[in-house]
């Protein structure tokens, strides 16, 4: 322990205002179970409420990171309206080995293995979020990157029937082994229990699911790493981001207002608990008459722009909706290989692109997140 380190960190938090209260981040009463280590790691819990910036927690981590002495900073965000927390903290100033047996709230755990955690997410159904998770996984292997996906659908995995693979994985020495397709390590609750076997499951079971994909699967080393999401804004966001640190999330919307509004909610809860948005891609924009090239736009269109102009990010791509992808996709092959020259091919192949530059220059305009 070191009192001196411990001393400076707390003037650290008592400087930073929060400018909603006019008032410092440990008068406020934001700060919950802070712990510096001797060694130089300091964590605690973040009350972050609703209406305050999510840019604090930022702030905040670099203002920490700034003292000398400190190693490591962890802030588990926690929105106090929300779902009940620990009661049980510890003593402010507690040692960091969790010697007192008390129950510590979820901190997102570091799987420096697994290279960029990405989530592929919308807060709506059927959009294309597993197409382009899919689609991206393939092509980022196809370019030499070592790729792995997990499918956080609990309720309805796409995973298997998009990668065709449907083997129960192996577990060699106590780690279960991912099952591989066109280059990519795959993980889904679909390989591992009987279709609809999980429709009954709730939070805390989606939690532990997620937590054991993340910890004991055999994911070696990996440059990416894809997390396609179930619809909406529910349990498995929540569990993954209390489970793992993600380097940003990518949200998926159809051009109709209506999927605008639910993608929009989809992507503040990332930011709320500081997760970079990468970008927005907006899936079946428009048709593409195969025949002519002649382009269609259904009911009204520009929806993944305008979601992006009011996130502040870019617009990633535009998938044209393509008659055939449905069917090729149900046999296991992403059109990415399967027709890559297509519109729909071309248009997932620059969306990739496009998400390799965005995970790049986040990393390097905010180390702090990314690390
Ligand atoms: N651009 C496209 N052109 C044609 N069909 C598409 C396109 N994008 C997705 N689809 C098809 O639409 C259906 C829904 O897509 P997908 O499963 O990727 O959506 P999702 O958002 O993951 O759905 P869920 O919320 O159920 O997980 C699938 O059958 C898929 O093959
Ligand atoms: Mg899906």
């Amino acid at each position: 322990m070191s009192d001196t380190l411990e001393a400076q960190v707390g003037a650290v938090l008592s400087r930073i205002k929060n400018p909603r209260l006019d008032s410092d981040l440990m008068s406020a009463g934001m700060v919950r179970d802070l712990q510096v280590a001797g060694d130089g790691r300091v964590a605690f819990t973040f009350l972050l409420g609703r209406s305050d910036p999510a840019t604090l927690v930022r702030e905040t981590r670099t203002a920490l990171k700034a003292l000398s002495g400190v190693t490591d900073v962890k802030i588990t965000v926690v929105d106090p309206s929300g779902p009940a927390q620990s009661t049980h903290a510890p003593p402010t100033g507690a040692p960091m080995p969790q010697s007192t047996g008390m129950p510590q709230p979820p901190s997102p755990a570091e799987y420096s293995n697994l290279g960029r955690v990405i989530a592929i997410s919308s807060g709506k159904g059927g959009v294309g979020k597993s197409t382009v998770a899919v689609n991206l996984a393939v092509a980022l292997a196809r370019d030499g990157k070592r790729v792995g996906i997990m499918d956080a659908d609990i309720y309805g995995p796409n995973v298997p029937r998009m990668f065709g693979i449907f083997d129960k994985p192996a577990v060699v020495g106590g780690r279960i082994q991912p099952l591989v397709a066109h280059g990519v390590k795959l993980m889904s609750i679909g390989f591992l229990v009987e279709r609809d076997a999980a429709a009954i499951w709730r939070g805390p079971i989606i939690m532990k699911v997620l937590q054991q994909f993340l910890r004991d699967v055999e994911w070696g080393e990996l440059d990416y790493f894809l997390v396609d999401m179930p619809p909406g804004t529910g349990d498995a966001q929540l569990s993954l981001v209390q489970s793992a640190q993600v380097s940003g999330a990518v949200i998926v919307t159809t051009p109709q207002e209506m999927a605008v509004g639910d993608a929009l909610r989809g992507a503040k809860m990332f930011e709320k608990v500081n997760v970079p948005v990468y970008g927005v891609v907006e899936n079946m924009a428009g048709f593409t008459d195969p025949a002519t090239g002649q382009r269609f736009e259904f009911f009204s269109s520009g929806g993944g722009q305008r979601l992006a102009t009011e996130l502040g990010v870019p617009l990633l791509g535009q998938i044209p909706l393509q008659p055939g992808l449905a069917e090729q996709a149900d046999q296991g092959l992403p059109v990415v290989l399967s027709a890559p020259d297509s519109p729909a091919g071309v248009a997932l192949g620059a969306m990739t692109r496009a998400v390799v530059r965005e995970a790049g220059a986040r990393s390097m305009s905010l180390p702090i997140i990314n690390q």
